[in-house]
């Protein structure tokens, strides 16, 4: 196998340690960050086409690549709640593509679903979206149309959307976590839709990256308490973080908030398109770097990032307070008894139940995955029924059924919906989610309310998964 899988960034110990001398702390990122381009009117413009993007001094220039204005990932884009965004996607790739606001509540119109809520933007043309931000939080911005290649080639970006008080830390820092499949040129490997990563755990990469940069070590100062805004921006790696004897909390999944609480089992697990928003508190004095650990897959494991506790002190307690919780946003809150209840099954994948002779039918087609017994082509293939039709400001209770040996983060567009139970247990604290992760033959209840009228997707965002079929829609009458 060419792909290293143990190797999962091309970096050599004697490369950690120069990045580390030559300081290559993370700035807190400025309130426009860099890249972005805005027209007289106050319109943010994000063209897509090649990227100038390199990982040195660690690594070989990356070729391949296509990022928003030229950069890899895109420009994080701020907003304050209750902003408006108004963006001008120009689309300078040579094929067609469109802009996904991936977490965010919005109207059908503005969800980015090429086929479904807008034409495909061809080459050379434009799209623009305007919509309000409702929800505060964490949440990402990336291509829908050709996932599996448009995502691998660094078609994402960051939304962040700040609380109307600022959050008491010393810090604010994002981590959009990317994974890429690299030649030895670091020429990113062309083999979207390969069938063995569709049918198996989609396409999973051999160079780790941290806002487009390798795994380094970050400055912080004793006693800083930082927030850490992580995502996950990879077309199938999952990661699975532990924090050294950094004291963590998480305060929002998704955007949304929840009970500050300890990682559940010791990590945070984060499958593509997730978020977790955690607060750490560095200690007053440590005799060497705090390591962050990615340890989701077994015997892959490897360091994704070191803090490096120095300077001035910012507060002296060895003992800090534990982080507040979050204001609570807008989103209405599911009323599961008695609601309307779907059940949604998600079959196929290699070693899993499905017929030899189904499983071999379907590969021809490039497909490998069902949902509830058939596969979903991409919309503009076909035109297809949505699962099921719900009233707005309906409760809609689904329960999701893995019956596939792979791990599948589940997405809902438009909605954030209440895990309830997982496996016939109650889901620790109940998060509000717009996507979740389900194991390997899982069972998973969540309740949600029907909020704006349309049709709205439901997939994997495993990339490979979607586009073999892991997908549907469903309809919000009105
Ligand atoms: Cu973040 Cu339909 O996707
Ligand atoms: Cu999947």
């Amino acid at each position: 196998m060419m792909y290293q899988q143990d190797r999962p960034w091309r970096l050599s110990r004697r490369a950690f340690l120069a990045g580390s001398a030559s300081a290559l702390g993370l700035a807190a990122l400025p309130a426009w960050g860099r890249g972005l381009v805005t027209t007289d009117d106050g319109v943010v413009r994000l063209r897509t086409g090649p990227a100038a993007w390199s990982l040195k001094p660690l690594g070989p220039d990356v070729s391949g690549a296509w990022g928003y204005n030229g950069i890899v990932p895109g420009p994080t884009l701020r907003y304050r709640q209750g902003e408006q965004l108004h963006i001008l996607l120009d689309n300078g790739l040579a094929q067609s593509t469109s802009v996904h606001w991936h977490g965010i509540r919005l109207p059908n119109a503005m969800d980015g679903v090429p086929h479904v809520t807008q034409p495909p933007v061809e080459p050379g043309e434009t799209f623009e979206y305007a919509f309000e931000l409702p929800d505060a939080g964490t949440y990402w911005y990336h291509s829908h149309l050709n996932g599996p290649e448009q995502l691998a080639r660094g078609l994402v970006g960051a939304l962040i959307v700040a609380e109307p008080d600022a959050y008491p830390v010393d810090r604010d820092i994002a981590w959009l976590l990317d994974d890429w499949r690299l030649n030895q040129e670091g020429v990113i490997v062309e083999n979207f839709n390969d069938l063995h990563d569709v049918s198996h755990a989609g396409r999973i990469g051999n160079t780790v990256t941290i806002n487009g940069r390798l795994p380094h070590i970050m400055d912080v100062r004793p006693g800083e308490r930082i927030r850490l805004r992580l995502m996950n921006g990879a077309n199938g790696r999952i990661f699975g973080l532990t924090f050294d004897d950094l004291p963590a909390h998480v305060i929002a999944l998704d955007g949304q908030p929840v009970p500050p609480h300890e990682p559940d089992g010791g990590r945070v697990v984060i499958g593509p398109g997730m978020r977790a928003d955690l607060v750490i508190d560095c200690p007053v004095d440590a005799d060497r770097p705090l390591v962050v650990r990615d340890d989701f897959y077994q015997r892959m494991e490897y360091q994704l990032m070191a803090f490096s506790v120095t300077g001035e002190p910012v507060r002296n307690a060895s003992s800090p307070t534990p982080p507040a919780a979050l204001p609570a946003n807008p989103v209405p809150e599911p009323d599961p008894d008695g609601a309307e209840t779907h059940e949604v099954v998600f079959g196929g994948g290699m070693m899993g139940g499905m017929g030899r002779e189904k499983m071999m039918r379907m590969m021809r087609e490039g497909m490998a995955w069902t949902v509830n017994g058939e596969p979903v082509e991409s919309p503009g293939r076909h035109d297809h029924d949505p699962l099921f039709t719900l009233t707005r400001g309906q409760t809609c209770r689904i329960i999701f059924r893995n019956d596939t040996r792979w791990h599948h983060p589940i997405h809902l567009h438009g909605h954030h919906f209440r895990v309830l139970t997982r496996n016939g247990e109650n889901e620790p604290h109940q998060p509000l989610r717009d996507t979740m992760l389900m194991d390997p033959q899982d069972t998973v209840e969540v309740a949600f309310v029907a909020e704006e009228p349309g049709d709205w997707m439901l997939h994997c965002h495993v990339a490979e998964h979607q586009a073999g079929g892991m997908m549907g829609m469903f309809r919000v009458g009105d």
